[in-house]
C-alpha cells in the first residue's frame, strides 16, 4: 500500500447524530431535533434527545479511539449549543465543551477535524427569518464561523464549512425550508456565506486549512446511448462539479443557471455578489463516498415497457422526469441498496482530483447494518470486506497521483442514522441501544474495530 507516513487514518461522526443532550446546559434546539420527532412519530425511530449520548461519553469514547490508533477524528459543532438562538447570546457552557472535546483529542494525539454545520440549522433562526432563505444567515453564520476560529482556531488545523450543501438544498426540510424554490435561494445564501467564511479564515491568518464537504456517489451511465452518458455526466456537474467551480472561480456555471432557470427554480443574485462569491480558495476538498449509482434517462411506468434502455433491474428510485436509476450487476448489494465498489471510490477520487488539483481527504465512507451483539461480539464481515477493498483502491487512487491526505470512515461509534434511527448502524464500535430502548448504552467493539486498528497500525495494511 502506498499511504505517505503522516497519512491521517481517522473516523466520523456529526453532533446532532451522536451528542444528545440537546436541552442540556443551554443548547438551543436545531432543525434536526425537529425532524428527529418527526422521524420518531412518523417512523418510529429513535429522537436526538439522548442518540449515543456521545456529550457525555466522549473521554471514554475518546479512549477507544487512541486504542485504535485513530490520528483524526472529524465530527460537527452544534451551532445551536454555541448560539442557542443561532445569534446573539453566547452560551459559555457549549464552548466550554467543546474546548474540552478538542483539547481531550489533542491529549491523545488526535488532530480534530470540525466541520462547522452538518444539517443541523438552529431553529431559531427559521423562526427569526426562515433560516438560509433570508440573507441575515450569511451574517449569523460568518459571526458563528468567526467565534469558533476565535476560540478553537488554535488547536484545530483542519475546518469544514458545510456538510453536503447540495444534499441540504435538495431536501428542502433538511435546512428547514418547505420548498425547493425556497431551498434554490438558500443554497445561493450558502454560496456566499461558504465563500466569506474561506476568506474571513484566510485572513485571520489562522494555523490551518479550510475546505467545502461534498456528497459524491460515482455515477455510471447505465447504457452506451449518448442520452445516458451524458445524463450521468450532467448529473455529477449539477450536483459536484458546479458546487467546487462557484468556490474555485467565483461564478455561477452556465449550465447550473440554465437548469434551474428550466425548472423556474432561479434564486435572486443582488448586486455586488458576483463579487462576495470570489476568492474563496478552499485548501482541499473533503468528500463523502459511499457507494456508486448507475443512471439513465427517466422512464415513466408507461412507457417503461418499450424503452430500449439497459435489461438490468430497476432500483426502486427516480427522479420524475429527469433520472432512472438501476441496480448495477457487477457489484455487490448491502442490506441498504448500497453496493460495494472500490473501483467507484478511485474513479471519483482521480476525477475530482484531476480537475481542481487540490489536496483531498475523505470525510465519509462506511458500510450499514443492522446489526446485534452475539456472545459479546459483533461479527461485521461485510464492513471489513468494504473498508478494505474502499482503502486498496484509495491506495491505488495515490499512486495514480492523487494527493489524499486523510481516510475518516463513518462512524466511528454507532450513531443516529439520518433515515433510520438506531435500526442502520456503521460504526466500528457498537452502541448498546435500540430505536425504543435506551439500555446502557455501552460501546463494544466489533471485529472491525480490531481490523482497522491493525490497517492503521501497518498504514494500510491489514
Ligand atoms: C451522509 C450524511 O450524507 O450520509 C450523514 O452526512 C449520514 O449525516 C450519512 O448519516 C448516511 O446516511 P443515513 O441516512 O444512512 O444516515
Amino acid at each position: 500500500m502506498s499511504f505517505p507516513n503522516e497519512f491521517l487514518w481517522g473516523s466520523s461522526i456529526s453532533a446532532f447524530q451522536a451528542e444528545g443532550a440537546r436541552l442540556e446546559d443551554s443548547r438551543g434546539l436545531s432543525v434536526a431535533d425537529l425532524r428527529s420527532d418527526e422521524g420518531r412519530i412518523r417512523l418510529d425511530i429513535a429522537d436526538t434527545s439522548i442518540a449515543v449520548d456521545f456529550y457525555h461519553k466522549y473521554k471514554d469514547d475518546i479512549k477507544l479511539m487512541k486504542e485504535c490508533g485513530l490520528k483524526s477524528f472529524r465530527f460537527s459543532i452544534s451551532w445551536s449549543r454555541i448560539f442557542p438562538q443561532g445569534n446573539g447570546r453566547v452560551n459559555q457552557k457549549g464552548v466550554d465543551y467543546y474546548n474540552d472535546l478538542i483539547d481531550e483529542l489533542i491529549l491523545n494525539d488526535i488532530a480534530p477535524i470540525v466541520t462547522l454545520m452538518h444539517f443541523d440549522l438552529p431553529q431559531s433562526l427559521i423562526e427569526q427569518y426562515q433560516g438560509f432563505l433570508s440573507r441575515k444567515c450569511i451574517s449569523d453564520f460568518v459571526d458563528y464561523a468567526k467565534f469558533c476560529f476565535e476560540q478553537f482556531g488554535d488547536r484545530v488545523r483542519y475546518w469544514l464549512t458545510i456538510n453536503e450543501q447540495d444534499v441540504l438544498t435538495g431536501i428542502p426540510f433538511f435546512n428547514g425550508l418547505d420548498s425547493k424554490k425556497e431551498s434554490a435561494q438558500a443554497d445561493h445564501h450558502m454560496n456566499i456565506a461558504n465563500a466569506l467564511v474561506m476568506k474571513l479564515y484566510h485572513d485571520m491568518g489562522l494555523n490551518g486549512k479550510i475546505g467545502p464537504c461534498l456528497s459524491y456517489p460515482t455515477r455510471y451511465p447505465a447504457s452506451l446511448d449518448p442520452a445516458d452518458q451524458f445524463l450521468a455526466m450532467h448529473l455529477d456537474d449539477l450536483s459536484i462539479f458546479s458546487r467546487v467551480d462557484i468556490l474555485m472561480y467565483g461564478e455561477y456555471p452556465k449550465y447550473f443557471l440554465n437548469d434551474l432557470k428550466n425548472k423556474d427554480l432561479m434564486f435572486t443574485i443582488e448586486e455586488g455578489d458576483e463579487e462576495l462569491l470570489k476568492g474563496a480558495n478552499p485548501d482541499f476538498l473533503a468528500v463523502n463516498w459511499y457507494t456508486s449509482e448507475v443512471v439513465g434517462q427517466y422512464v415513466d411506468e408507461e412507457s417503461f415497457g418499450n424503452y430500449k434502455g439497459p435489461d438490468i433491474p430497476r432500483k426502486n428510485r427516480s427522479e420524475k422526469g429527469v433520472a432512472q436509476y438501476y441496480k448495477n450487476p457487477f457489484t455487490k448489494y448491502g442490506s441498504y441498496e448500497w453496493n460495494i465498489d472500490g473501483i467507484g471510490l478511485r474513479y471519483a477520487l482521480r476525477k475530482i482530483y484531476s480537475r481542481y488539483h487540490l489536496p483531498l481527504m475523505i470525510t465519509e465512507n462506511g458500510y450499514s447494518a443492522k446489526e446485534e451483539v452475539k456472545d459479546g461480539h459483533v461479527h461485521d464481515d461485510e464492513r471489513i470486506e468494504y473498508l478494505s477493498n474502499m482503502i486498496t483502491n484509495m491506495s491505488l487512487a495515490i499512486e495514480d497521483g492523487v494527493e489524499l491526505f486523510s481516510y475518516n470512515p463513518w462512524s466511528f461509534i454507532d450513531i443516529l442514522s439520518s433515515s433510520q434511527g438506531m435500526d442502520k448502524r456503521y460504526g466500528l464500535v457498537f452502541v448498546d441501544r435500540t430505536n425504543h430502548d435506551c439500555k446502557d448504552l455501552q460501546r463494544i467493539k466489533k471485529e472491525s474495530f480490531y481490523w482497522y486498528q491493525k490497517c492503521i497500525q501497518n498504514n494500510g495494511n491489514a
